[in-house]
């Protein structure tokens, strides 16, 4: 089979290069990516050599480039990662976010209607379901939990889903979506809160935590991520909206103090900086959809998905700080500096 890996330089979708050519070695893969701040080839130099794997540079909201790239390629099965995913950023700019997220997509959908492909995959986010109360430990979202987004980045992946659905119930494209809580792992960006805390907690820089810290996110290591797409793709049910998480509810302050620990380094390295604007106070998923009818099972638990993760930033120095010394400094400054 020939899969297309939309996203494939960034954060999950190059993790997701690498699961499918350790799993599935008889397939092919093309990842596309624009190579935004976000996609990095360093980050898939070790798939570059495999003679199974192809890179190739491009947008996917250029409508005569993804029409020409489906006709010339034929894939069978296309992933689409590619998006912009930054919350902060959506809030200074939201306009990237409706054409990537939401045009980029639909221009997929385009293609995929044209040239027959067998399975569209949309890797969508539990933020489309807006938040839950921190007081209510007893709620969940399912599949079924209204979309009620609060960031323009959310707003711009609940849209994506509708018109995924809708070219389902209209032409009958065959398409699954699955909707994952907050993922860790190698290759994250440093803006995101794991990097972050990580890479700055080694130089023994300051840690910002929005508002109280009391926030909770549901955190899954990204290889956990890519089994279960992977599932979701070759045994998912066309239309369906899997659910994807690990039942790992943390607040922010508790990830934050169990990384300095981990680092052994102090906790006054704590700095609390004024709250993100509209910030959703929590998310917490219910698996059990893809856990019953696909058998899916997480690999890690936060326990020891963090040690790893850790031991990852330490071994892959190199590819950190060259993110963090380029024009990431100029983005901490503008976002941080008199917060
Ligand atoms: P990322 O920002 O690390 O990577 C995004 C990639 O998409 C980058 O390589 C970037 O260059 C590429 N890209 C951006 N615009 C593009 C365009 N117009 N055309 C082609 N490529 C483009 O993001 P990530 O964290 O890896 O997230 C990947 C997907 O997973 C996103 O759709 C996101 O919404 C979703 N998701 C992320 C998380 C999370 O915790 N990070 C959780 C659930 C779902
Ligand atoms: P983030 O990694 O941006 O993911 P998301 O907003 O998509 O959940 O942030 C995770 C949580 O950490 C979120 O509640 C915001 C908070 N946060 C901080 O407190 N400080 C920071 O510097 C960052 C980047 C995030």
């Amino acid at each position: 089979m020939k899969v297309l890996v939309t996203g494939g330089a960034g954060f999950i979708g190059s993790n997701f290069v690498y699961y499918e050519l350790k799993h599935h070695p008889e397939d092919e893969i093309v990842c596309l990516d624009k190579l935004t701040y976000a996609g990095n080839l360093e980050t898939l130099k070790d798939a570059m050599n495999n003679p199974k794997f192809k890179f190739v540079k491009g947008d996917i909201s250029d409508r005569d480039f993804i029409f020409d790239l489906f006709e010339k390629e034929r894939f069978d099965i296309v992933v689409n990662f590619a998006a912009e995913s930054h919350v902060d950023r959506s809030i200074e700019d939201p306009e990237i976010f409706v054409k990537t997220n939401v045009l980029g997509t639909t221009t997929l959908l385009d293609a995929v209607k044209k040239f027959g492909i067998k399975r569209f995959h949309q890797v969508s986010t539990d933020e489309v379901y807006g938040d839950l109360p921190l007081e209510r430990k007893d709620l969940f979202f399912t599949e079924e939990t209204p979309l009620h987004t609060s960031s323009p980045y959310s707003s711009a992946k609940a849209a994506a889903d509708l018109f995924v659905l809708a070219y389902h119930r209209t032409y009958g494209l065959p398409v699954t979506i699955s909707r994952c809580s907050n993922n860790y792992g190698p290759y994250h960006f440093p803006e995101k809160l794991i990097p972050l805390i990580i890479s700055r907690a080694l130089n023994d820089e300051t840690i910002p935590v929005y508002g109280t810290g009391e926030n909770v996110r549901d955190w899954l290591h990204v290889e956990d991520h890519c089994s279960a797409i992977d599932l979701i793709i070759r045994n998912g049910k066309d239309g369906e909206v899997y659910n994807i998480g690990g039942h790992n509810e943390r607040t922010n302050l508790e990830v934050v103090k169990t990384i300095l620990k981990a680092l052994n380094k102090p906790e006054s390295l704590i700095t609390f900086v004024s709250d993100r604007k509209g910030h959703d106070l929590r998310y917490a998923i219910d698996p059990t959809k893809i856990e019953t009818e696909l058998g899916w099972k997480p690999k890690y638990t936060f326990d020891t998905g963090i040690p790893v993760t850790i031991e990852w930033y330490l071994n892959n120095r190199e590819w950190w700080e060259n993110i963090i010394n380029g024009e990431y400094q100029n983005y901490y400054e503008k976002m941080y500096g008199d917060r």
